[in-house]
């Protein structure tokens, strides 16, 4: 007899956390132990368990979460040993999303990002891709972050809730003197944290375009509506830099949009960090770059709730998204 809850998840959903278990059981060593299953269902136990502590950000866990991985995938272990390892952890996690999913009260609209996402993740472990750097792959984290609902999948960008404004960078000299500052506080009324923070996921790009951005704000307004204690939206990227639009109009829409609807900008400062990622997919930035005529700098975009949510006065959580 089917449960009361298929009734109520999304059927696709279910369908890919079957796919999960099933994958993870063609998939489990042959020699695999009672023993190894309870380590990884506690392993999942813990971090799912963790995130009511309220995580900044999706690198870190607390440490007795983190010990716990590395007795699961410890370091020094085959790379065979530990790519299996590190996929059975995702497969677990998968085949309880759909529950979790429902009892953690999130609108609607973002079990189908969540499925999304849960057959992605899938579909990467099914062709054997690896997670080049193990358990400190910036993919590996991040889909782990959201295979525990401590990322929100939005369309083109993963978002975490407990974010906030780094005092460091207001107090950078920049923009003490240009005011920026002063026009972060006034509009967010002292208020740093928390603040919504989106991150790019690597194996979300195919909707990284001027409609996905546009179906992601519409999917951080119902966040915000879902969580009324959010201040508002921060992500810092050398896209949000005002020097892109010239030398990459293409992606002038990630700033003017918000900077149209009310967003504020904070320098974040020049870093190696900031100008690998501005090169690495663009030969015409690698080339200014190597000229001397760009720097690339890492610019803080803050866009206060107020004026996000009146941008998209009418988006709710169940509107269709492109
Ligand atoms: C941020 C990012 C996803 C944007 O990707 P994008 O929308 O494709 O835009 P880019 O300007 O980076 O495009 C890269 C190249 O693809 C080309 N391109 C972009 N869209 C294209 C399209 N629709 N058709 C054909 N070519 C296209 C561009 O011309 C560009 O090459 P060029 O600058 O040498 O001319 C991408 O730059 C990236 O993954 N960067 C590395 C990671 C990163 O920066 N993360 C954010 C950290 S805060």
């Amino acid at each position: 007899m089917a449960r009361p809850l298929d009734t109520m998840i999304d059927q696709g959903l279910l369908a890919t956390a079957s796919s999960a278990a099933m994958l993870r059981f063609t998939l489990r060593p042959s020699g695999e132990t009672a023993t190894a299953e309870l380590a990884l269902t506690e392993l999942c136990a813990a971090f799912v368990g963790s995130v009511a502590q309220r995580l900044e950000g999706y690198r870190q866990w607390p440490q007795p979460v983190e010990d716990r991985l590395q007795h699961w995938a410890p370091p020094g272990t085959s790379d065979l040993v530990l790519q299996s390892r590190l996929n059975q952890l995702m497969l677990a996690l998968i085949e309880t999303l759909p529950d979790r999913l429902l009892q953690s009260g999130l609108p609607g609209r973002f079990t189908e990002e969540y499925r999304r996402s849960a057959l992605r993740i899938t579909q990467r472990i099914a062709q054997a891709r690896r997670w080049t750097h193990g358990v400190e792959d910036d993919i590996f984290r991040k889909d782990l972050a959201l295979l525990c609902l401590r990322m929100v999948p939005c369309v083109s960008h993963v978002v975490c809730r407990h974010s906030g404004i780094p005092r460091s960078t207001l107090l950078l000299p920049r923009n003490l003197a240009s005011g920026a500052s002063v026009r972060v506080l006034l509009a967010l009324r002292d208020r740093l944290r928390p603040l919504i923070a989106n991150h790019v996921h690597p194996e979300m790009i195919d909707r990284f375009d001027p409609a996905g951005r546009e179906a992601c704000y519409g999917l951080v307004s119902a966040l915000l509506r879902h969580w009324p204690d959010s201040e508002g939206l921060v992500g810092a990227s050398w896209y949000y830099d005002r020097a892109i639009s010239d030398i990459s109009p293409n992606l002038a829409y990630l700033r003017d949009v918000p900077a149209r609807h009310g967003a504020l900008f904070l320098d974040a400062g020049a870093s190696d960090e900031a100008t690998a990622n501005a090169v690495s997919r663009s030969e015409r930035r690698r080339a200014r770059v190597e000229d001397g005529t760009y720097r690339p700098r890492n610019v803080m975009m803050v866009w206060p709730r107020r004026a996000l949510l009146e941008h998209l006065p009418h988006f709710s959580a169940t509107q269709a998204v492109v």
